[in-house]
């Protein structure tokens, strides 16, 4: 299985990173590819439309090593840490570029092909996870849209420091599970 990490924090060995190469781990994938958006050089949408009728992005930047590896990957796992209870910058830009694999209004269809899998790892420092279960609604609704299958969620309140989840067996077992689930699949 083809396997993409995109690690949406601009922090490296953070909580998102933990957690996403503890999924990637424990599904014992071998063809694994990490992306750290905050080292590449990615453009918000420039909402030209030139997707809608050529079926790619017009933006030639790094972007486009992404879309690649979407195209090829059987599960993709994003960090995707909430900053000011919202997306991270850095998540925000590749997200909005992700609408290039969609096709036209009203359909919005995937051009994705069938059958891929995400998992949405979600650190944040409040430690009452409800606080941001509309805001992962909204990130799933939207990864889903994108063309994946099936999106799992491993939402992670209570983490600060960088790294600290992985002094937090809770998480780390959540995160194994999901890893383990994945390459059942
Ligand atoms: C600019 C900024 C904004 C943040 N906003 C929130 C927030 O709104 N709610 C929250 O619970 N945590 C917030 N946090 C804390 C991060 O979500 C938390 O530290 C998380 O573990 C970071 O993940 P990382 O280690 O992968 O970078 C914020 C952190 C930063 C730096």
């Amino acid at each position: 299985m083809k396997v993409s990490g995109i690690i949406c924090s601009p922090r490296k060995n953070g909580n998102s990173e933990v957690l996403v190469r503890e999924i990637l781990k424990s599904g014992g994938f071998e063809d694994v590819e990490m992306f750290y958006a905050n080292e590449m050089h990615i453009m918000g949408c420039q909402a030209c439309y030139y997707c809608d009728k050529h079926g790619e992005c017009a933006v030639q930047d790094d972007m486009q090593k992404i879309y690649e590896a979407i195209e090829k990957a059987d599960v993709v796992a994003f960090g995707a840490p909430v900053y000011m209870f919202g997306l991270t910058g850095q998540f925000k830009l590749v997200l909005d570029r992700l609408f290039a694999f969609l096709g036209p209004a009203p359909e919005f269809k995937s051009r994705l092909p069938v059958g891929k899998k995400a998992v949405l790892v979600v650190p944040q420092g409040y430690e009452d996870s409800r606080e941001y279960e509309t805001h992962i609604d909204q990130m799933k609704n939207a990864i889903a849209t994108v063309g994946f299958e099936e999106v799992k969620v491993l939402s992670a309140p209570g983490l600060n420091a960088p790294g600290e989840a992985s002094t937090r067996p809770d998480l780390m077992e959540e995160a194994k599970k999901i890893g383990q689930s994945l390459s059942h699949a």
